[in-house]
């Protein structure tokens, strides 16, 4: 999904909840959206295996060292609205 200012994005829905992740793996700028979602919660990215806590975005293992920027998400109603980049942490 494109965001309004051209942002790439991936919804990741967990029985968990939704989260909104930039669609980029850290580690070298690929997709993370074909990436593999775990039933511990967690995305693996396709490319190289690094894994991501698929609602913070916080890297479990590399070789990314980075973690997912993460986007602010709420759902109204049948929407999802998609607030700003959360901080790490
Ligand atoms: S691009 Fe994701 S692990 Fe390398």
């Amino acid at each position: 999904m494109t965001l309004a200012d051209g942002t790439e994005v991936v919804i990741v829905v967990c029985p968990s909840g939704i989260a909104v992740l930039a669609d980029e793996c850290p580690h070298q700028g690929l997709p993370l959206s074909s990436g593999a979602l775990g039933a511990d919660g967690s995305i693996e990215c396709p490319f190289h295996g690094a894994r991501f806590n698929a609602m913070t975005g916080a890297c479990l293992r590399g070789p990314a060292t980075d973690d997912v920027p993460r986007y602010a998400s709420t759902i109204v109603g049948p929407s999802l609205h998609i607030g700003p980049r959360v901080a790490p942490g």
